[in-house]
């Protein structure tokens, strides 16, 4: 989960990372008004959105009152930066800045390591300073066990070539961004630019975090920081429900228990599907012990896709056997009743299957086709979404 730059500065904060005060703000009377209780002198109006180059877009603008910082956050909020709606802008202190520097931590999968990078050319892109420029970008690996210590963090400056008047604190800011990395479960922190202020001191300008998912179990308070309003209405559902659901371009929809079968239905599906111009429109895993409300709150969820035209429910009874699954269609159907009206395709096979396909042709729905293998499953599936 990436955070927004005013999220990113508020962790910062938490772990003694400096940075300057900012105010998030929504309207632009409301960015006047973060100016003012900023001490109505230089402010710097930010568009907060989860892209770069926000800078070069005119999604960050200096402001020398509250008057400027409204009539930019005017200008700002509502503003598309690369397909990014601005619902928000920071007001953030105006630092007079003498110097830009780039640092940033970040998951380094392919050495199974961490990998800090560090240069005393901040500011601008990095992509393209580590093309044009790369030995004015520092590339220490870090063991993940030892993680950046004092000797680490003074390693990292040394190479990026810091000034000694600064290397010191720059150094003990690193170490504060690992704690930030380390303490939240990010596998990116990155600050581009931290600066020297004219007055000397070393500070984070801009953050961009990005947590792991993985590891909000350990983290209560992350859940308030995912950006729900952005998140597509039936992941969120889906999510709600405990269900891994992800929705796709096509037009047949999926439904099937455990994430192997859900892969390889994708695969029969898209392969169908070609004969016919149709393809997978989404992937979704019921998991192990589906039963009638599970059932149900997966159709709901597919069904509630305007662009799926049919479904195929493809099964492998395990713990739970084939007709429980096959009841919690049929319950899932009636729950559902008139919510219904695209046709389904069910494909079961393994524990209980003979009692499981008994259930659904007693049961006679008229929607659903029952089939015996996978691949003729998706090809029925594939069909009745081309002729709808
Ligand atoms: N609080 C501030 N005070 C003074 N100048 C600032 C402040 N924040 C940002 N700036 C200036 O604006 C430039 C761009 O800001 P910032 O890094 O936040 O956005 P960006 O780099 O364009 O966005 P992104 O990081 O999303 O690509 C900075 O390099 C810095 O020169
Ligand atoms: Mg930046």
């Amino acid at each position: 989960m990436d955070l927004f730059e005013y999220q990113a500065r508020d962790v910062f904060e938490k772990h003694g990372v400096p940075v300057l005060r900012g105010i998030v703000a929504t309207t632009p009377a409301e960015a006047r008004a973060a100016a003012e209780q900023l001490g109505g002198g230089t402010v710097v109006v930010k568009a907060q959105v989860k892209t770069g180059g926000r800078g070069k877009a005119g999604g960050v603008k200096l402001a020398h009152s509250p008057e400027e910082a409204e009539t930019h956050a005017s200008a700002i909020l509502g503003m598309d930066i690369k397909g990014h709606t601005v619902h928000r802008v920071m007001i953030a202190e105006g630092a007079k800045i003498a110097e830009e520097y780039y640092f940033s931590v970040l998951l380094d999968r392919s050495n199974r390591s961490y990998l800090a990078m560090a240069s005393v050319e901040g500011g601008m892109e990095i992509e393209e300073l580590a093309v044009e420029r790369p030995e004015a970008l520092a590339r220490v690996a870090v063991d993940p066990v030892v993680g950046i210590d004092a000797a680490k963090a003074a390693e990292i400056v040394a190479q990026a070539g810091f000034a000694p008047e600064v290397a010191d604190e720059v150094a003990a800011v690193i170490e504060k961004l690992w704690t930030v990395y380390k303490e939240e479960d990010a596998t990116l922190v990155e600050v581009n630019p931290l600066v020297r202020t004219e007055g000397g001191a070393i500070v984070a300008l801009d953050g961009k975090v990005t947590l792991d998912e993985n590891a909000g179990f350990r983290h209560a308070d992350h859940a308030e920081l995912e950006d729900k309003a952005a998140a597509d209405p039936l992941e969120a559902k889906a999510k709600a429900a405990g269900l891994n659901y992800v929705k796709l371009d096509g037009e047949v929809g999926i439904i099937g228990n455990g994430a192997g079968l859900v892969m390889s239905t994708l695969d029969v599906v898209a392969y169908a599907g070609e004969q016919h111009g149709v393809r997978p429109a989404n992937f979704l895993d019921i998991g192990g012990g589906a039963d009638a409300n599970i059932m149900a709150s997966g159709l709901d969820v597919i069904l509630g896709d305007p662009q799926v035209k049919s479904v195929f429910v493809n099964v492998f009874g395990g713990i739970t056997a084939c007709d429980q699954v096959a009841s919690g269609i049929v319950q899932a159907l009636d729950i559902l009743g008139d919510k219904e009206s695209k046709p389904l395709v069910v494909r079961l096979d393994g524990n209980n299957v003979v009692e499981g396909r008994r259930i659904l042709n007693e049961a006679n729905h008229p929607l659903v086709t029952l089939v015996d293998t996978m691949d003729e499953a998706a090809a029925k599936a594939a069909e009745l979404a081309a002729a709808k």
